[in-house]
């Protein structure tokens, strides 16, 4: 089985601590030759679905250009970025961006930048599913979201709220801390958690590439029905694992 197909096959049901290794470079099983070696570059992630499957809350054509132009050009980007520095190649994905002091300066923004849009689309597109009119988180996420923010609701209220008051493009994020704490948090650009020591558990993508088709400016409106896509088993994962 090729690789992309076996990444295809498993993606959806994959946690994130799983899905770095595998979206990001693996490692070279050829054999040494004295003549070559081939740099171990990122590559674009197969969908878990159709482009068509979050339909009616993201239309087919986004998803396809989200996906096929704006990821693959985080990938292309990225590669170009690391091309000369053999020391960056092979890494999973998260690790590359997690500590950015060791990239050299002159490709670090690039990086930062293009890495940053490689992990957090993977991630994104990863975490959805075909949608469902009642859609709601489980398991021990459940609980810790009760906990923290007094219930769903106010979760889910406070989470859209902080996601349309991003200003510009950039991310939403429910993200855990070392100590086990979660938090609602925004980046610009393509920052994310992982950048600060802290794992994502549930990510949005505000950028309007990620809407603009179907809901043009109604930024609220796109986070609205993205609720319905949320893969919870993912996100458990994400929290538990
Ligand atoms: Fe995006």
């Amino acid at each position: 089985m090729r690789r992309r197909d076996f990444m295809m096959t498993i993606a959806g049901g994959l946690a994130v601590s799983e899905l770095a290794g595998l979206c990001s470079a693996a490692p070279d099983q050829s054999p040494p030759t004295a003549q070559h070696k081939e740099p171990q570059m990122y590559t674009l992630t197969k969908l878990p679905y159709a482009f068509d499957a979050l339909e009616p809350y993201i239309d087919a054509r986004t998803v396809e250009i989200h996906h096929t132009k704006h990821q693959q050009t985080y990938v292309d980007k990225v590669n170009a970025a690391i091309k000369d520095y053999p020391q960056l190649q092979g890494l999973p994905i998260n690790d590359l961006i997690a500590d950015l002091d060791r990239v050299p300066e002159a490709i670090r923004t690039t990086v930062r930048n293009n890495g940053g849009g490689v992990a957090n689309h993977e991630l994104y597109f990863a975490m959805m599913r075909p949608g469902k009119q009642e859609n709601r988180p489980i398991g021990k996420l459940a609980a810790a979201i009760d906990s923290q923010f007094g219930g769903f609701d106010q979760f889910q209220q406070k989470f859209s709220a902080a996601a349309v008051a991003q200003f510009g493009s950039g991310w939403g994020w429910l993200s855990l801390d070392k100590q086990g704490k979660l938090a609602i948090e925004t980046t610009p650009g393509h920052d994310t958690p992982v950048m600060f020591g802290r794992k994502p558990v549930l990510v949005v993508d505000v950028w309007e590439h990620a809407y603009y088709l179907k809901h043009q400016w109604r930024r609220a409106d796109s986070i609205a029905d993205w609720w319905h896509l949320i893969n919870w088993d993912f996100a458990e994962r994400n929290f538990a694992g």
